[in-house]
């Protein structure tokens, strides 16, 4: 059975099938509508999500199936008490395929060990977030046509952004590519990943103004502040201050810069940067949909029901 809880489930050439494939439905090169009718999807989200529970959804109905779940760990049976493995016991007798975001980032292998179908990470605290990861490498493979020899810039929580940490993390895996992440001292990268580069001798550099990172860059990637993260008592500095951004400007980007987001924003980034061609967090989010829908088909493909 294949899971997707980091994105090394998938070899290189597996990601790249991946993401062509959803290009294809993208472009409705393909049919599949009804593929996985009568199926069904268990989305169990313990922290709060917009985009990836809308496009999870999104992306289960237009294969054909559909999505039972819950969207807040109030609302499910933890309030009373129940263990996250028994819910996932619980969430495999209904469902062909789990969707678990989480606040531990022990939650991924707590689910594995108790799920008869196949899981996805749809984040684990500040760890990992797969998917996100699949819906930026689409972006970035769209528009530059490569995965490798990039120079990106990562700006804002370099920390606690689990996006960041799962897409620096996969494009290592592409390599030649060069990174310069713009963080104040308190939302530095963490020590793992700075092992992680330092370990594949990766071109990588630390700075405290985004001005360094701009004009070499090829794609601008910030981050909002992940104040439900740090303990307050350690930091001091409100989220406009940790921002490092402050003086960056339209004006300041580049024509082939592409300049992406997770998003939720915060004020690091602008509403007056969302007519430029080169911002592409909206495209993030919509190429999130076609890779999910590629991930989820993929997934259900490999497992045996008979096996549950
Ligand atoms: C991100 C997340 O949940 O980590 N959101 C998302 O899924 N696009 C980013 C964030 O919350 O800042």
């Amino acid at each position: 059975m294949l899971n997707f809880t980091k994105n090394s489930d998938l070899s290189v050439s597996e990601t790249l099938s991946l993401l062509r494939r959803a290009h294809s439905i993208a472009n409705h090169d393909v049919t599949v509508l009804h593929e996985l009718d009568g199926m069904q999807m268990a989305s169990l989200f313990y922290e709060p999500s917009t985009r990836t529970r809308l496009s999870f959804a999104s992306a289960m109905n237009a294969l054909g199936g559909s999505t039972i779940g819950f969207e807040s760990s109030s609302s499910a049976s933890v309030a009373k008490g129940e263990s996250l493995a028994d819910t996932i016991r619980v969430a495999s007798q209904y469902a062909d395929l789990i969707v678990l975001r989480h606040p531990d980032i022990s939650a991924p292998d707590i689910a594995l060990a108790n799920s008869s179908v196949p899981l996805i990470n749809a984040g684990n605290g500040a760890d990992l977030h797969p998917t996100q990861t699949l819906a930026d490498l689409m972006t970035i493979y769209e528009n530059k046509k490569t995965l490798s020899g990039l120079h990106l810039t990562f700006a804002g929580d370099l920390k606690y952004g689990r996006t960041v940490h799962s897409l620096v993390k996969e494009l290592l895996r592409f390599g030649n590519n060069t990174f310069t992440f713009v963080s104040p001292d308190e939302l530095r990268i963490p020590n793992e990943l700075r092992t992680k580069l330092t370990n594949t001798n990766t071109l990588f550099y630390e700075e405290q103004s985004i001005q360094t990172g701009i004009h070499s860059a090829d794609i601008i990637y910030l981050t909002r502040i992940q104040t439900e993260r740090f303990p307050q008592s350690l930091i001091k500095k409100s989220p406009t201050e940790l921002t490092q951004v402050e003086n960056f400007k339209p004006t300041d980007l580049d024509a082939n810069t592409l300049l992406m987001h997770p998003l939720p924003r915060g004020t690091e980034l602008p509403r007056e940067f969302d007519v430029l061609p080169q911002a592409k967090y909206f495209d993030q989010v919509k190429f999130g949909k076609y890779a999910r829908m590629a991930l989820i088909e993929l997934l259900i493909s490999k497992h045996t029901p008979n096996t549950k």
